[in-house]
């Protein structure tokens, strides 16, 4: 069980240029962390901040012609804008120019030294302004700094020096008794064997230029950059509110690969010497790249603004991305056909339309009111939240945000899966209906709680349109709550530029970025001749014309419900492009579309007055069938009914004869 108290930080960010990708991500992450804590009912502290001394900012400033204080104070707002908008939900925000920073800093530095771990010596060495830190010959590629891909400064001045050397046992031990320490293990064995090297002491003051901390003992040099920034996870809680002793030690340290040394070897050995606890865990996060595999840098000038994404999509769809499609602790490539492709699949048609057809049926057979939780034995039984929420938590105690989310999505194809076996439309029963669709909402209850640290807006949405409160994930136990259900919304719809850009031929677009729909084949056909099957019951045996010059043979699941005359010379909406099977010996090349109805009829679509050979549209995708689709791929593209029409994703299907109609209810399926 976790503790009743979580602690949570990113780095803080250099201020020389705006917010990229990489910084957003680290938040993002951090914050799915924070609000898991809050939901669990964790007293949670998540602090976020800027590190504005140093070298660098100092000569960007220089560059701007300000002061250094007043290019701070610009960029501070241009960064704390963009983590409100991205619903960082950070409780305090540390500027290591704050006062409040600054003494926290000179007494650290004062234990330290009153300690006998700091001496006067003399520094020469590669300097990389980019990364504030000295690169010793070995890191060095090709005479620059393998990060930055830039040439260092040679600098030679006199320096105070801390005794990290004193620590390396001691940090060593620590982390090798501590296996959580440093997440992912692949980090943890980097650092270990790093530190079975020599750790040289470090130089950490700098009296070249003026912008940082000055010694208290010796104001001629200011604390070198890094020691200075590390202290800001403790300076934060003791003003305004001294909140140290509920949150220190630390609980997570949320950074990326870059600054390990600085957080498991430099920051240790700094709280070691101090006489501090030392934090619990180091999660260490991998880089955004771009599509050839590099970082993601302003100085490569390869990034992707995280405002871009945001507009065109939403908030909550990077946060998704961020969290859904990098693996936690590795690397990954940020692409925009993967982005896309997450947007139509996962969250159009597993989640978005789940809550669609859920909120309808509600409303069209209950006149929107249910009461959901409880003993919902359907719920229980059917689609258990136990254990999902279970699956859930210990992914995310373990760090892996992304299995937290593909737990999640089990669920939530597991909840569109039990409606279409229930087929609520069809029910007439007041119990049963109230009992099945109470298990809808009650689980899209539970899929909006576990939604919330990934996608607090989604998550908020869900709740408001079914008409229950978020709340602590223990609400979910509690008795039976009544809910009124509002019209849903679509809640990720098809975008304006996307029509626009699929309208065109080719559309320019990768594979993996074809919607789901636009794989589908489905064609107008008619039925020349049906026979029974002779050896299935259910079956039976159909020779369609789909304009092709020769009949198709199909196997229609439709005895039970229509004669054999009822079909002859009738138009149907036909899957053409289903791989073709063999069904108890008789060839099947397709399938015709038909929908259940509440009177328990199933009934082929009628395509009305379409053409035979007709492909069936959808208006802004371009068709681009796939030449054999798997059954699951056709799963991919729910068909749903709206007002007599058949739709996907809310907007109608179509032939040259108009939308495609169909006498079933709303929330229906199509298959
Ligand atoms: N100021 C230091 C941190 C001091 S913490 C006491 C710093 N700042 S930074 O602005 O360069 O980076 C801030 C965080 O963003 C770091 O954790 C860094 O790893 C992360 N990222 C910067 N670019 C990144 C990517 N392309 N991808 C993911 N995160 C990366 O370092």
């Amino acid at each position: 069980m976790p503790g009743d108290r979580f602690y949570i930080t990113t780095a803080i960010d250099y201020p020389n240029s705006v917010p990229h990708m990489g910084h957003a991500y680290e938040k993002v992450v951090a914050d799915f962390y924070a609000r898991a804590a809050r939901a669990r009912g964790r007293r949670t502290h998540f602090l976020i901040g800027l590190d504005e001394h140093g070298q660098k900012i100092q000569e960007a400033a220089d560059k701007a012609g300000v002061s250094a204080q007043a290019f701070v104070d610009e960029k501070a707002g241009i960064f704390e804008h963009l983590y409100q908008l991205l619903e960082v939900s950070n409780d305090d925000f540390i500027r290591t120019s704050e006062e409040r920073h600054h003494s926290f800093a000179r007494d650290l530095y004062s234990k330290v030294r009153d300690r006998g771990d700091i001496y006067k010596g003399f520094y020469e060495g590669d300097y990389c302004i980019s990364c504030e830190k000295f690169l010793t010959p070995t890191e060095l590629v090709d005479g620059k700094c393998p990060i930055h891909d830039r040439p260092t400064t040679v600098i030679r001045e006199e320096s105070y020096f801390f005794r990290l050397s004193k620590y390396r046992d001691q940090i060593r031990q620590h982390i090798e008794a501590n296996p959580d320490f440093i997440f992912p293990d692949e980090r943890r064995n980097e650092i270990l064997s790093r530190l079975d090297g020599e750790v040289r002491d470090l130089s950490i003051s700098r009296s070249t230029f003026d912008w940082g901390i000055p010694l208290p003992d010796d104001p001629e040099h200011v604390l070198y950059v890094w020691f200075d920034a590390l202290s800001n996870y403790y300076s934060a809680l003791l003003q305004p509110n001294d909140i140290s002793a509920d949150f220190w030690p630390c609980d997570c340290h949320v950074i990326g690969k870059d600054i390990l040394w600085f957080h498991t070897v430099i920051w240790p050995g700094m709280l070691l010497s101090a006489g501090y606890e030392l934090p619990r865990q180091v999660y260490v996060h991998g880089f955004i790249l771009d599509k050839d595999g590099r970082k993601m840098a302003k100085h490569l000038g390869n990034v992707v603004d995280p405002l871009e994404v945001v507009r065109e999509y939403s908030v909550d769809v990077l946060r998704y991305y961020f969290l859904r499609s990098f693996s936690s602790g590795k690397d990954g490539k940020f692409s925009m056909a993967d982005l896309e492709e997450r947007y139509h699949s996962e969250l159009g048609n597993d989640l978005g339309n789940l809550v669609m057809r859920v909120a309808k049926l509600v409303q069209t057979k209950l006149g929107g009111a249910v009461e959901v939780g409880g003993d919902n034995a359907e719920l229980a039984d059917r689609l258990p939240p136990r254990q999902t929420v279970e699956r859930f938590f210990r992914a995310a105690d373990a760090r892996e945000h992304n299995r937290a989310l593909e737990e999640l999505w089990e669920y939530v194809r597991a909840a569109n899966v039990y409606m279409n076996d229930r087929a609520p439309w069809r029910i007439n029963d007041p119990a049963e209906l109230a009992a099945v669709l109470g298990a809808g909402v009650g689980a899209l209850r539970v899929i909006a709680h576990l939604l919330e640290p990934a996608m607090p807006e989604t998550a908020r949405r869900v709740a408001d349109t079914l008409g229950f409160a978020l709340g602590p994930i223990d609400d979910l136990d509690g008795p039976a709550i009544p809910c009124q259900v509002k019209v849903a919304e679509p809640m990720f719809p098809r975008r304006e530029s996307e029509k626009k850009e699929r309208g065109g031929k080719g559309g320019g677009k990768s594979s993996g970025d074809v919607d789901p729909f636009a794989k589908l084949e489905i064609r107008v056909g008619r039925i020349e001749s049906a026979g029974d099957h002779p050896d299935a019951d259910q079956l039976f045996v159909l020779a369609v014309d789909l304009g092709e010059g020769e009949n198709r043979s199909i196997c229609a699941g439709l005895r039970e419900h229509l004669k054999a005359e009822d079909l002859i010379g009738r138009k149907v909406m036909v899957l053409a492009n289903l791989k073709p099977a063999v069904l108890r010996g008789v060839p099947s090349a397709g399938m015709v579309l038909a929908s259940d109805r509440s009177d328990g009829a199933v009934i082929p679509v009628d395509p009305g007055n379409a053409e035979v050979g007709e492909l069936i549209t959808v208006e802004g995708i371009e068709p681009a069938p796939k030449k054999k689709l798997s059954k699951s791929n056709f799963e991919k593209a729910p068909l749903l009914v709206a007002n007599g029409v058949v739709t996907y994703r809310d907007q109608p299907l179509r032939s040259s004869a108009g939308e495609i109609r169909c006498d079933a209810e709303d929330g229906a399926t199509v298959r």
